[in-house]
């Protein structure tokens, strides 16, 4: 069978290429560790400014000296156990982990490489992968990246992150180290933070890594790294505002989901220090964490409660003082009151359910002043889900509403009489979501316009039915599965039927 010794080559080869590629990062990382014991060689351009060496040594030495910076921030986060895989992970502080590990970093760090977790990683993406692609257009950007969506050579959609040349962290260690090729390699820093991070922080609600392509293999740019994502859609806010409640909701579930796994990750409790709308993405309507370089598991070392103090713009909280020296659940509540304030405010109230609101109030006022934890916050939410899910928010509604309707199964309409509401699921019509034909009646028997309702079967995230309302129609059409209900007092004299 030729076409499979051909494909075996292939993966040989491609396996082979991955290898040397997270060998090549791993070398360099190991490189500037060792640096860091007194060996003063980089790996750095030293053509970056032709003919002005002497000059430019103090400014090559400072971007150095940030490099190994950056540097000395991943290494912990390749070496970090599982601190809920052990009892005492709990007492110990990520900085002690650092310094217990630092005079035999490099061993680590090199069996990890050869012997470790990376082998599981064989099968991501790598610059092989990138072979051929096509650009579709630019995603998003910030002061760091670049997002491009891309599709690969087998049609596959992806997304690709790379370092953002027009970028102000780029411009800025331009303009003051002069060395656009070392300036990339520092930026790309960020992306090799990240990668690291994607793969300790897996979760439905962290953006998944597919793979990614290091800077000097498969012809990359000079210095770059090209991070290989799952493809997104950039958090619209002004969009998601006129969204109904239901896919509100489901942003700030999933973030409070989100938010509970940082509390207890891998890394101990991680904090995310740029907590904006524009660091999340949307897939199929799930919310995902995207943008990871600040995010954070240092523990915040005090003396006194007053060394604890959480501030924001119009409030500030003070946590308290453990007796290990660190001010205890910071990282947790900086990230609650930061979904509160960028989230929940905004997409949570508006338009709730009215068997709900009391337990959305709940929430408002618990993250608001951050008297809950993200174990209480989460209880809550999923009780707020299960009620919705099951309708017994909708406990008091009759079911003989629906007796005043004609119901017609295992039919259509066609040549509908639409009207608008808010929020509808579809912008010609009024559709809505609803738990059942009782609630779709209640709802009719509110809209004046509404003389007839159908369901067709069609189910929202929660399971919910989508309802579409109308004034009328002119014809029933047969399909097997929709339900059409007709007002019965309307029946005569009207546009229906
Ligand atoms: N996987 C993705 N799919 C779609 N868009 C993305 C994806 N990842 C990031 N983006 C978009 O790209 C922008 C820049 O990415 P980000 O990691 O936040 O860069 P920076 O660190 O420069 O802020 C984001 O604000 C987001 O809109
Ligand atoms: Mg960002």
């Amino acid at each position: 069978m030729p076409g499979m010794g051909h494909g075996r080559a292939k993966s040989l080869r491609a396996a082979a290429l991955l290898a040397f590629v997270v060998l090549s990062i791993l070398v360099s990382l190991l490189i500037s560790s060792l640096q860091q014991f007194g060996a003063r060689k980089t790996h750095f351009s030293t053509d970056a400014i032709p003919g002005d060496v002497e000059d430019s040594e103090p400014l090559r030495g400072a971007l150095i000296s940030q490099l190994q910076q950056r540097r000395r921030e991943i290494i912990p986060l390749l070496l970090t156990h599982n601190h809920n895989d052990n009892d005492d992970g709990e007492n110990r502080q990520p900085e002690e982990d650092l310094q217990s590990l630092d005079p035999m970093l490099d061993y680590s760090l090199w069996d990890e490489i050869t012997l470790g977790s990376r082998k599981a990683h064989l099968d991501e993406m790598d610059c092989e992968s990138l072979v051929d692609m096509r650009a579709v257009e630019v995603l998003g950007s910030g002061y760091t990246k670049v997002v491009v969506k891309v599709n690969l050579s087998g049609g596959q959609p992806v997304a690709l992150k790379l370092v953002n040349e027009q970028g102000i962290d780029m411009g800025k260690c331009v303009e003051d180290f002069k060395d656009p090729k070392g300036c990339r390699e520092l930026v790309s820093s960020k992306l090799q933070k990240e990668i690291v991070l994607l793969q300790r922080l897996k979760h439905p609600n962290v953006i998944k890594l597919r793979g990614h392509c290091a800077a000097g293999a498969g012809g990359q740019r000079g210095g770059g790294v090209t991070v290989i994502l799952e493809q997104g859609n950039p958090l619209q806010m002004i969009q998601l505002l006129q969204s109904p409640w239901e896919d509100r909701f489901r942003v700030c579930l999933d973030l409070v989901r989100l938010l509970h796994f940082l509390s207890r990750s891998p890394l101990g409790s991680v904090a995310l220090l740029d907590f904006q709308p524009r660091q999340f993405v949307t897939v199929s309507g799930a919310l995902k964490l995207t943008d990871l370089d600040d995010a954070s598991a240092a523990e915040t070392p005090c003396r006194t409660d007053a060394d604890c103090v959480l501030q924001f713009p119009h409030r500030n909280f003070t946590v308290p003082c453990s007796a290990r020296g660190v001010c205890e659940g910071l990282n947790e509540k900086r990230n609650i009151y930061n979904a509160y304030r960028y989230f929940f405010t905004y997409l949570l109230p508006h338009q709730a359910p009215p068997g709900l609101t009391h337990l959305v109030d709940h929430i408002m006022n618990s993250t608001g002043d951050l008297k809950a934890d993200i174990n209480q916050t989460l209880e809550v939410f999923e009780r707020i889900l299960l009620l919705y899910k099951s309708g017994l928010h909708l406990d008091n509604l009759p079911a003989s509403l629906t007796e005043d309707y004609t119901v017609m199964r295992g039919m259509g309409t066609s040549g509908s009489v639409e009207y608008r509401c808010w929020p509808s699921y579809s912008q010609q019509g009024c559709v809505l979501s609803v738990h059942s034909a009782t609630e779709a009646a209640h709802i009719c028997n509110s809209h004046s316009q509404c003389n007839s309702f159908s369901l067709t079967g069609q189910k929202t995230w929660t399971g919910r039915l989508l309802a579409s309302f109308r004034s009328g129609f002119s014809h029933l059409v047969p399909d097997g599965v929709s339900e059409v209900y007709v007002k019965k007092i309307n029946v005569p004299g009207n546009s229906m039927v």
